[in-house]
């Protein structure tokens, strides 16, 4: 599924609407440069999900958690150098958590993802505010 957004709210609305098609124990690996809206679409899926708070970048803290209707595990893997890493933060215990994993830079940790997982695909647009972005794994949102 393709969409287009026009800022970053509506980037956050997409978001939001693929947390309609969303079940326990899912993984959402997110692609796109620097600034292409990744922690904008999660913050709208989790609100979607029904937690009301601030939802930031966890690119420092690596993995943020949001007590929503299904807990959603945020992680930022910008900053680590590989799947190992992963591991090393605990990443089996969060699957296990029965929650959501969005995954943000996850090429960096694709080798220890399922391959099964939902893919989110932000890609910048010929104007400063717009944005493609394709959705794979789900149907019809
Ligand atoms: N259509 C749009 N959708 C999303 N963000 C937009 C859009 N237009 C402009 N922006 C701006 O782009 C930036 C997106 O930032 P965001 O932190 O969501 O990106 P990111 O992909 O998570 O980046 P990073 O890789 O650094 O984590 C924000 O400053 C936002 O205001
Ligand atoms: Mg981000």
């Amino acid at each position: 599924m393709k969409f287009k957004s026009y800022s970053e709210k509506d980037t956050e609305k997409i978001g939001e609407m693929l947390a309609r098609k969303i079940k326990r124990g899912e993984i959402i690996r997110m692609y796109g440069d620097l600034g292409a809206g990744k922690t904008a679409f999660t913050r709208g899926l989790v609100r979607g999900l029904g937690y009301n708070g601030r939802v930031t970048s966890p690119t420092f803290t690596v993995v943020n958690e949001y007590e929503a209707s299904i807990p959603v595990f945020h992680f930022d893997a910008y900053r680590l150098s590989g799947e190992e890493e992963l591991y090393d933060i605990g990443f089996e215990d969060y699957l296990n958590r029965n929650g959501v994993c969005v995954i943000e830079w996850s090429e960096i940790v694709d080798a220890i993802l399922p391959s099964d997982s939902i893919k989110v695909t932000i890609k910048h647009g010929t104007d400063v505010n717009t944005r493609d972005i394709e959705i794979l794994g789900v149907e019809e949102l």
